[in-house]
């Protein structure tokens, strides 16, 4: 098996391109001519490998997609629209009316809003616990239960769960695990490893290379038995193994219609190539970041799982190869302060995405969070005070200046430096 980076740019489909051009053309065409009618008939019942109709599948992105699985051990890939369109097919395609699954509050805002907002009209009951306590993950879990779903970093709270030790615990009551490998990506977490049924991306993030197009991945790790699936098990019986993405293929992908556009996978899979490189970037800035921004006297906390004063470092230092993320968050005394360091900045882009090539600053409260009432932003670790910053890959000292300067600008106050945040 060949290393991260040697997979990310190598792998895949090999020599797709009539005229042997290295780089996978961009396939733009909706549909795709079938030699005779029998080989038309054989492609629509799936026992042709070919072609048919782009919303389906696309040379493109099956190339992407081949590079993925080669990255992931083998694991079957699907590459959707957006990470939301990875998120929302899977739990259609596993769960349905008077079912449940089992999450955390401290979720990315838009997916905790299709749990709860959207799909509970349709019956689908969502059961908030604390996922850093493997034993309430276990004690939510019921008969009616489809799948457990977790992110490996959650944003903003930077909360880490012990993902091996959720997997056990899915193992053990025979319910798939989900997880939002969003932040992480499989370059800093092996999701096959750690028992993960299902991971979840979106693409849009660190894999676009720079914020370019958004996209997402669907990756089945092949570490669980669909007979076990309610809605999957007829299936299994027909494709093995293959049953929760043939559901997706032939079913509930195809019908919602959220199907990735050749040029995002030619742009995802150039910037897959250079995912390694931008991650270590990006990880070290936000690592000196972090240390410079505890040591600056208007700050009154800083959260980020590399710090050691952290009490997610352990697990994230274990689970994340040593690195932690391109996100960190940190509190000044009020909102005012927050905005008014967020406009003084000259560099650093007032902006929501996360893991781009440029640092974006946003306060998630106000933004990201607007939707949600005060009572709502508690529960979920959302504070007035806090300011997100996501780490780009420009020179760390030219970030930090930028903050610096922001940072003494601010107007002063009686009590600043005295702490009031707690993790
Ligand atoms: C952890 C996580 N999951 C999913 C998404 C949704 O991704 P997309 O914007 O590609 O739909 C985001 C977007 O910020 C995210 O941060």
């Amino acid at each position: 098996m060949s290393a991260f980076a040697t997979v990310a740019v190598q792998g895949g489909t090999k020599n797709a391109d009539t005229h042997g051009a290295l780089r996978a053309p961009i396939y733009d065409s909706v549909a795709f001519e079938h030699p005779d009618a029998r080989s038309m008939q054989l492609t629509f019942e799936g026992k042709k490998p070919a072609h048919a109709y782009s919303r389906i599948t696309n040379p493109t992105v099956s190339d992407f997609e081949q590079r993925i699985s080669s990255l992931c051990g083998g694991g079957f890939v699907l590459a959707v629209s957006s990470g939301m369109a990875a998120i929302s097919n899977t739990i259609l395609a596993l769960a349905g009316a008077d079912t449940n699954i089992v999450t955390s509050r401290n979720l990315f805002g838009n997916t905790l809003s299709l749990f709860q907002k959207t799909l509970a009209p349709w019956g689908l009951e969502t059961r908030c616990v604390d996922m850093t306590d493997s034993s309430a993950v276990a004690a939510a879990i019921d008969g009616e239960t489809r799948a457990v779903f977790l992110e490996s970093m959650t944003n903003p709270q930077l909360e880490v769960a012990d993902c091996t030790a959720i997997a056990g615990v899915c193992r053990d009551k025979g319910v798939p695990l989900i997880l939002d490998n969003t932040v992480m990506t499989p370059y800093l977490f092996d999701c096959r490893k750690a028992g993960v049924a299902i991971e979840v991306i979106s693409s849009t993030k660190y894999i676009s290379g720079g914020a370019t197009t958004i996209g997402g991945l669907i990756i089945d790790h092949r570490t669980f038995d669909w007979n076990n699936a309610p809605r999957l098990a007829e299936r299994a019986e027909k494709f093995g193994p293959m049953a929760f993405l043939s559901s997706l293929r032939q079913e509930v992908y195809r019908n919602l219609g959220a199907c990735m556009a050749p040029q995002t996978a030619y742009l995802h899979t150039l910037g897959l190539e250079t995912l390694e490189m931008r991650i270590e970037k990006s990880c070290a800035n936000a690592m000196a970041i972090a240390r410079f921004l505890s040591d600056h006297p208007r700050v009154r906390g800083v959260h980020y799982p590399g710090l050691e004063s952290s009490k997610f470092h352990a697990i994230s230092n274990r689970q994340f190869k040593g690195r932690h993320g391109g996100i960190l968050t940190f509190d000044l005394e009020s909102q005012e302060t927050c905005f008014a360091l967020i406009d003084a900045l000259q560099l650093i882009r007032r902006a929501t995405n996360i893991n781009d090539n440029k640092s974006l600053i946003i306060h998630p409260a106000s933004t990201i969070f607007a939707e949600y009432n005060e009572r709502e932003k508690e529960a979920m670790a959302v504070r007035a005070t806090t300011i997100r910053l996501s780490v780009g890959i420009e020179e760390c000292e030219d970030i930090i200046a930028d903050l610096a300067s922001g940072l003494d600008s601010l107007p002063d106050v009686k009590d600043h430096g005295v702490s009031s945040y707690q993790e």
